[in-house]
C-alpha cells in the first residue's frame, strides 16, 4: 500500500503554540507512517499549491517559537477569495481539486473560528479534515482552553505588574487595554492575576460614573492609584464597541474612551497603555506548549483513525474530539454571574457596573 500523505495548515491570526502543534503532529504522524506536507499561508496555499515537506528535521527547534513556521493569513477564505478587483470569488472547488492533486489523504487545519468554519464547509464537500482550535481569545465553548490564551494572559499580567509601579509612584490611574475580541477572558484573567482594581469586559457593560465612583471610594480609603484593565471589546451601558477600523471590525481604542469618560470626575492623572500584539507574539509558556503538543498528537491520531470532521478539545484534564460543527456554533463568553466574576468582586474588583 502506498504511504499516506497528510497536510497541515495554520489559518487566521498567529498565536503562541502553533509551532508546537505542528511539531507534535509531525512526530505523531511518523508513528502512523504518514508523510506530512506543510501548506503555507493557510487555505491560500491550497489554491497556489504552496506546500513544503515537514519532517522531524525541518521542524527541529520550533517548539518554543512563537508565530507559525507555515505562515498564515486571515484573508485566505477560499469561499470568498479576493478576486483582485475589490470583489470575492468562490474558489473552493479549486481547493478540493488541489487537495486531490497533492495526494493529501487528510488535512489538519489549525485555526480560530474563521478557519473552523471554512474547515466545516470543506468537510461538507468531502474533504477529510481534522481541526485544532487556536486563539489567544479563548472564546470557543467546545474547549475549556485554547493554546495561546495563557501566554497572552501571562504577558498581560506582567504588563499590569509593571504599570502598578508607575501607578503607585505617581498616584495615577493606569488603564491597560488588552485583546480578546468580544470576550473578556484575557482582561478578566490578567486583571485578577495582576490585582487590578477595575476590570471592564464586554459581557458587563460599564458606566463611567461607576468607574469614577469606585476610584474616589478607593481614594477615601487611602489608595492614591488605580489599575484598570479593559478588554478591547468592552462597551458603555447602552453603548457600542470601539473600532479602529469599522469596515474590518478591528477593535481598539476603548481605553482612551474610558480615560476621556472619567477624566472630569476624578482628580488623579490618567495614562493609557494599549498592549496590542505584544500579547500575541513570542514564545508560548509551558502550559500552552503542552496543550499544543497534546492537540497536535490527538489530531494526527484522529486522522489515522479516519475520524474526520472533528476538532480536538480540552475538557477537564482530557483531550477529546468534538464535531467541528458544534465548535463553531458556540462562542464562549464570560458568565457575568459565574464564579470567576464573583471571586473578582469579592476581592474588591469593580466591573464598572455599580455592583
Ligand atoms: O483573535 C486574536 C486577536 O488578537 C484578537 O484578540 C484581536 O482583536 C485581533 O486578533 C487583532 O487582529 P489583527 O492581528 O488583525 O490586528
Amino acid at each position: 500500500m502506498p504511504k499516506k500523505r497528510i497536510g497541515i495548515l495554520t489559518g487566521g491570526r498567529d498565536c503562541p503554540g502553533l509551532n508546537a502543534v505542528i511539531r507534535a503532529a509531525v512526530r505523531a504522524a511518523r508513528e502512523h507512517d504518514f508523510d506530512v506536507a506543510g501548506v503555507q499561508l493557510g487555505f491560500e496555499g491550497l489554491l497556489t499549491r504552496a506546500v513544503v515537506p515537514l519532517t522531524t528535521e525541518t521542524i527541529r527547534g520550533i517548539l518554543p517559537k512563537g508565530g507559525t513556521l507555515l505562515r498564515t493569513t486571515n484573508r485566505g477564505n477560499p469561499f470568498e477569495f479576493p478576486d483582485g478587483h475589490g470583489g470575492c470569488a468562490d474558489r473552493s472547488a479549486e481547493v478540493v481539486e488541489n487537495i486531490r492533486e497533492l495526494g493529501l489523504d487528510g488535512l489538519i487545519a489549525i485555526g480560530g473560528d474563521g478557519t473552523l468554519r471554512i474547515a466545516q464547509r470543506l468537510c461538507d464537500m468531502g474533504i477529510p479534515i481534522v481541526a485544532v482550535p487556536k486563539t489567544i481569545d479563548n472564546d470557543l465553548a467546545a474547549t475549556d482552553y485554547t493554546f495561546g490564551f495563557h501566554t497572552a494572559v501571562a504577558v498581560a499580567t506582567e504588563a499590569v505588574d509593571r504599570l502598578h509601579t508607575t501607578a503607585e509612584s505617581h498616584d495615577r490611574v493606569m488603564i491597560l487595554e488588552v485583546m480578546g475580541r468580544n470576550c473578556g477572558w484575557i482582561a478578566l484573567f490578567a486583571g485578577l492575576a495582576g490585582g487590578a482594581d477595575i476590570i471592564l469586559i464586554p459581557e458587563i457593560p460599564y458606566s463611567p460614573d461607576e468607574i469614577a465612583r469606585s476610584i474616589r471610594e478607593r481614594q477615601r480609603e487611602g489608595s492614591k492609584f488605580d489599575i484598570v484593565v479593559v478588554a478591547e471589546g468592552a462597551k458603555r451601558v447602552g453603548g457600542a464597541e470601539k473600532y479602529l477600523d469599522v469596515a474590518t471590525r478591528r477593535l481598539g481604542g476603548i481605553a482612551y474612551q474610558v480615560a476621556g469618560d472619567i477624566a472630569e470626575q476624578i482628580d488623579l492623572e490618567i495614562r493609557v497603555t494599549v498592549l496590542g500584539h505584544i500579547q500575541r507574539g513570542g514564545s508560548p509558556i509551558a502550559f500552552d506548549r503542552i496543550l499544543a503538543t497534546r492537540f497536535g498528537k490527538a489530531a494526527a491520531d484522529l486522522i489515522a483513525a479516519g475520524d474526520f470532521g472533528k476538532m480536538v478539545a480540552l475538557r477537564g484534564d482530557a483531550v477529546c474530539a468534538v464535531p467541528i460543527r458544534d465548535a463553531v456554533s458556540n462562542p464562549k463568553y464570560v458568565d457575568p454571574d459565574g464564579q470567576m466574576v464573583a471571586t473578582a468582586r469579592s476581592v474588591g474588583v469593580s466591573f464598572g457596573d455599580g455592583r
